[in-house]
């Protein structure tokens, strides 16, 4: 799909889209005004929300085709729904065949226009996204749709090319957040992860130090080996550093990714079922990985470090095995009772060296944590635990902005009890009782309050097993653009 902005009227082969707002038909011409009369007194058409009417015409012997495209209540109207219908849209016009598509101006004082043109190509683009790679047949060329944003005169075009770059580059980082997903464990391996972030740092202007297992062992991330140790493939620390604000060297944003390639669950094994989309248990380092990429190639204004502990968690003669006591970079000991509470383990190392060897001032950790995620709060929104509301409120108006649902969690000191060992300072699993809470309490325990922190949970909302909305089934990207907006907001002005 190619989106172009144009601040001219629709030509002679444009199939053309006019979204309504319901009771509001103020900006048709003569012609699209006859039409719209006849369709809704037929009541073919009513300008709710997500409705579309198609009228073909002849005009001089060339078939014409207008879409009206209902917008709904003016005041009920969001970012988030302006994506959704756009997804609609371009189905609309996918399954139609139309080559080009002009899509006519939304003008309401209800929205932001820098922001709503901002969610019409977010809308486009995110839902136009296919992992395609392994399919033998090519996609088809009458896929291929030129959509023309147009009649943007009254706009500052430059001041909308600009929103429109950046919002291309998140969305393109979060289609690539979705390919590092997509992408089956025997090709996505720790190894492939980092010399993918290698090829990314020289391409988008950040640092990328990969640390090796001999490495890791000095280092002494013996939680983090643990996990590793019953695969094959060996366990690789990814660091990656972006200095935007040399004047203010010393604040230091920290993302820290759960990078496990894939989780069989090892002796607590997992079930056949919960097993199949286990590649995707690096979702939270493909979220730091594309949201690192686009702050990087955007230049903004910020420093920003993030770490992944990638591995893979598997099972052999090797392999860490429920009971065992572990240690930790920290020194602290844990009882393992559970070995397919991994990411914890590999999180708890990586966040304590983010903050104690890399200095970071703040922190959030991504991670797809906890099946109890899903119970908690469904794949409507990602979970959220912070000891900091102020950043944790730069994170959520992110999260309002990108349509990136995110709800806290509370922290209460009672939930501790949960993974208090009787024969180490910790355990890492406790009963069935508010597993996202303890599993994020547990990475706390790793950072204590020496700095702000907040932790992502999106086990639930970084995988899709249907097409949802501008979602494809598979990776979603999530947290791409939310951990590059919430870094936005925290440029000093
Ligand atoms: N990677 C899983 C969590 C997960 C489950 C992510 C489903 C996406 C979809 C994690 O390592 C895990 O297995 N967690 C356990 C923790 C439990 C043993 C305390 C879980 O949620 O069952
Ligand atoms: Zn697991
Ligand atoms: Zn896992």
């Amino acid at each position: 799909m190619k989106i172009s902005l144009s601040r001219f009227k629709a030509t002679d082969n444009e199939t053309v889209v006019l979204p309504l707002f319901k009771d509001n038909e103020k900006f048709l011409n003569n012609i699209e005004k006859n039409v719209f009369k006849k369709i809704k007194e037929a009541n073919k058409f009513n300008s709710e929300y997500g409705e579309i009417y198609n009228y073909n015409f002849l005009d001089n012997d060339k078939l014409k085709r207008i879409l009206f495209l209902g917008l709904g209540k003016e005041e009920k109207i969001t970012l988030n729904k302006i994506r959704k219908l756009m997804s609609k849209l371009l189905e609309t016009v996918k399954r139609d065949k139309d080559d080009n598509v002009y899509l006519d101006l939304i003008k309401t004082e209800y929205l932001n226009s820098e922001e709503l043109y901002m969610a019409i190509i977010e809308g486009l683009m995110l839902s136009d996204y296919s992992f395609d790679k392994y399919k033998s047949k090519a996609k088809t060329k009458n896929e291929e749709v030129n959509f023309t944003l147009g009649n943007i005169e009254e706009y500052k075009m430059e001041k909308i090319n600009e929103i429109y770059y950046d919002t291309l580059d998140s969305v393109n980082f979060n289609y690539v957040a979705r390919d590092l997903v997509n992408e089956p464990a025997n090709f996505m391996t720790p190894e492939k992860l980092a010399s993918v972030v290698k090829e990314y740092s020289t391409k988008y202007g950040f640092e990328a130090d990969i640390f090796e297992e001999n490495k890791i062992k000095d280092l002494d991330m013996k939680a983090f080996l643990s996990v590793s140790m019953g695969s094959e493939l060996k366990p690789k620390l990814i660091v990656m550093r972006y200095f935007g604000d040399k004047e203010n060297k010393d604040d230091i944003l920290g993302l820290v990714g759960k990078g496990l390639t894939y989780d069989s669950g090892g002796y607590s094994i997992k079930t056949s079922e919960g097993m199949k989309t286990m590649k995707s248990d690096m979702g939270g380092a493909a979220a730091v990985i594309g949201a690192m990429s686009a702050i990087s190639k955007r230049k903004l204004k910020i420093n920003v470090i993030s770490v992944v502990a990638s591995c893979e968690n598997m099972i052999s003669g090797k392999a860490y095995r429920p009971g065992d006591i572990i240690g930790s970079m920290s020194g602290k000991t844990i009882e393992v009772l559970n070995t397919d509470a991994e990411g914890r383990l590999t999180l708890a190392d990586a966040v304590y060296y983010a903050v104690n060897n890399e200095k970071v001032t703040k922190i959030v950790d991504v991670a797809t944590l906890t099946g109890a995620a899903t119970i908690t709060l469904g794949t409507v929104a990602t979970a959220a635990l912070t000891n900091d509301d102020k950043l944790f409120s730069s994170l959520n108006k992110a999260g309002k902005l990108t349509g990136e649902k995110v709800w806290q969690l509370p922290i209460y000191d009672e939930y501790k009890e949960e993974f208090k060992s009787k024969i180490a300072d910790l355990k890492n699993v406790g009963s069935r009782a508010a597993g996202t809470i303890t599993a994020g309490l547990f990475i706390k325990e790793f950072i204590e309050n020496s700095v702000p922190w907040i932790h992502l949970d999106i086990a639930s909302t970084s995988w899709s097993d249907s097409k949802k909305d501008y979602y494809s089934v598979g990776g979603t990207g999530v947290g791409v653009r939310l951990l590059y907006n919430f870094a936005k907001n925290l440029i000093k002005k």
